[in-house]
Formats: structure tokens, C-alpha cells, sequence
């Protein structure tokens, strides 16, 4: 069995990282899984957005596997985290909504990844952590940037520096999470945000995720540039001009995705 399964169903790719027993932790063989599921999910035109999940009750991503840790040289492990983190950004610009199903442990490379999709819905029962100064380490999957980001640098330097775990309410309260939900409710409410998004313009959503994305990236005054030149493109497409009809017509829209 694949440490990587993926179900194509509705045009939404769910990704189930199966590794249960090692609570799915990310060793190299995960992490080029990931990297060709994710290539492969960003050049198909039948993929229109991404779920990602761990099996089992208990994680989603318990980290980075440890057990490879002792044979790491300084050389390997910068490898080891430009690898990831490389994997990491192409899921985060693919142009595709993702959405992490966090249905248990998120720590370490766990939180790292559910950090790079574009939201997060946690079941209950879910805690995330970055826990790598118990180990000596820091995060090495680009969570030094992205947990600033997303919760303030205050915040991330708690969890960075502490490494103490939070729950999926906190998570919630300090803006890690986009909602909590019954375990038996993840999946359904993930699956139900990706309908929602799969059925608006294509093309703007992909313009939408880009103009947040790289404009985060920029200076304000660029960014709004950025901004500008990406809602021009969007009224040179099909689908502005049936989006705009089918509101003055008062009926649904029907998106070619052109
Ligand atoms: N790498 C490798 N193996 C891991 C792992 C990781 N990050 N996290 C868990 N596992 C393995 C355990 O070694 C154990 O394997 P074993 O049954 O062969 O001994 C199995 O997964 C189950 O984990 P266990 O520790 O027994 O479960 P628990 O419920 O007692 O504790 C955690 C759960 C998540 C609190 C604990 O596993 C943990 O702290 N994991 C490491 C988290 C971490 O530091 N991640 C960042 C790495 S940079």
C-alpha cells in the first residue's frame, strides 16, 4: 500500500497521507510522494482542488520522521528541508485550493504542511505544535515563515519556542484553524468548501489565490498593482463576462473555466 493515496472524486483530489502506525510521519519516501501527487494534481485540468488528510484516528502528521534523524549529516538535513519546503511551495502556488483536514496530531512538518494549504478545518480532536526545540532543531519546513504569517510573530514564537502543543479552540482562537468540527464532520465540511469554491469561475479563483499569495510577498503599492493587472486579465475571460449575465439575468451561472 502506498504511504500516499489519492481519490479523485467531484474534481476535488483528496490526499491521505497512510502511514498510521508511524502516525505519518514524513520521511523521504512520504515527502516524494507528496511531490509527485501534487505535480501531477497541478498539470491535470480534471483536478480542481485538494483535500489533504492523514489515515487513522490519531494524526494527521505527527512531523518529520525522528528515526532518520541520527544519521543526518549538516549537508543532508539542509537537503532534507530545502526538499520539503520546495514541496511545500509548489502545493501552497499551484494555482489550486487545498484545504488540510486536520484530524489529529499536526506537529513539527505536520503543521508545516497543513500551514502551506490555502485553510485549515480541524477536527476536535486535533492539536497542532511545533515541537522541534525538545529535539535541538528548529522548524525546517518553512514553519519559521508561514506560522508568523498566518498568527502574528508573537504568537508563533510561543509555540516555536515552547514547543507546547494547542488545541484545535485555541488553534481556532489564534487564527490557525478556519473552523472546528465533529471528528465525523471533517471530511464532509472540507468536501463541502471545495464545492463551494469548485463552483465559481475558475480562472478567478486561480487569479485570486495568486494575488494573495505573491502580493503577500510584495510591497503594499506593488501588490495592488499585482492586484490590478490580475482583475483586467479576469475581464478578459469567458467566464467574467457569464458570471456578470447570469447576475443582471437573475440565474446561475454556468463557468467553462475559459
Ligand atoms: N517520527 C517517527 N516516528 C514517530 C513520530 C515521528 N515524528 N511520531 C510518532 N512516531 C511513532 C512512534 O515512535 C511510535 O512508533 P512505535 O510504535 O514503533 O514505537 C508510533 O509513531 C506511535 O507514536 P507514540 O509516541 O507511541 O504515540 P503517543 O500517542 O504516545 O504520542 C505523540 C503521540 C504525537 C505525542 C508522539 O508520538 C510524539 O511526540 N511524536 C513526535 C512529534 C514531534 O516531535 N514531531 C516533530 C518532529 S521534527
Amino acid at each position: 500500500m502506498s504511504v500516499v493515496l489519492s481519490e479523485l472524486s467531484d474534481r476535488i483530489l483528496t490526499v491521505t497521507l497512510n502511514r498510521p502506525e508511524k502516525l505519518n510521519a514524513l520521511n523521504a519516501e512520504v515527502v516524494e510522494e507528496l511531490r509527485r501527487v501534487f505535480h501531477e494534481a497541478k498539470a491535470n485540468p480534471e483536478v480542481g482542488g485538494l483535500i489533504l488528510t492523514g489515515a487513522g484516528e490519531k494524526a494527521f502528521v505527527a512531523g518529520a520522521d525522528i528515526s532518520g534523524f541520527p544519521a543526518l549529516t549538516p549537508v543532508a538535513a539542509r537537503d532534507f528541508a530545502r526538499k520539503g519546503q520546495a514541496v511545500l511551495d509548489l502545493l501552497e502556488s499551484m494555482g489550486k485550493p487545498s484545504i488540510a483536514a486536520v484530524n489529529g496530531f499536526a506537529l513539527g512538518g505536520g503543521c508545516e504542511l497543513a500551514m502551506a494549504c490555502s485553510m485549515r478545518v480541524a477536527s476536535k480532536t486535533a492539536r497542532f505544535g511545533q515541537p522541534e526545540v525538545a529535539l535541538g532543531l528548529i522548524p525546517g519546513y518553512g514553519g519559521t515563515q508561514r506560522l508568523p504569517r498566518l498568527v502574528g510573530k508573537g504568537r508563533a514564537l510561543e509555540l516555536i519556542l515552547t514547543g507546547d502543543p494547542v488545541s484545535a479552540d485555541e488553534a481556532l482562537r489564534i487564527g490557525l484553524v478556519n473552523r472546528v468540527v465533529e471528528p465525523a464532520e471533517l471530511l464532509p465540511a472540507c468536501r463541502a468548501i471545495a464545492a463551494k469554491i469548485l463552483g465559481k469561475a475558475p480562472l478567478a479563483v486561480r487569479y485570486a489565490l495568486e494575488a494573495v499569495h505573491h502580493g503577500l510577498e510584495m510591497p503594499f503599492d506593488e501588490a495592488e498593482v499585482h492586484e490590478a493587472a490580475l482583475f483586467g486579465l479576469c475581464v478578459a475571460t469567458d467566464d467574467m463576462k457569464e458570471g456578470v449575465a447570469a447576475f443582471l439575468e437573475k440565474r446561475p451561472a454556468k463557468f467553462s473555466g475559459h
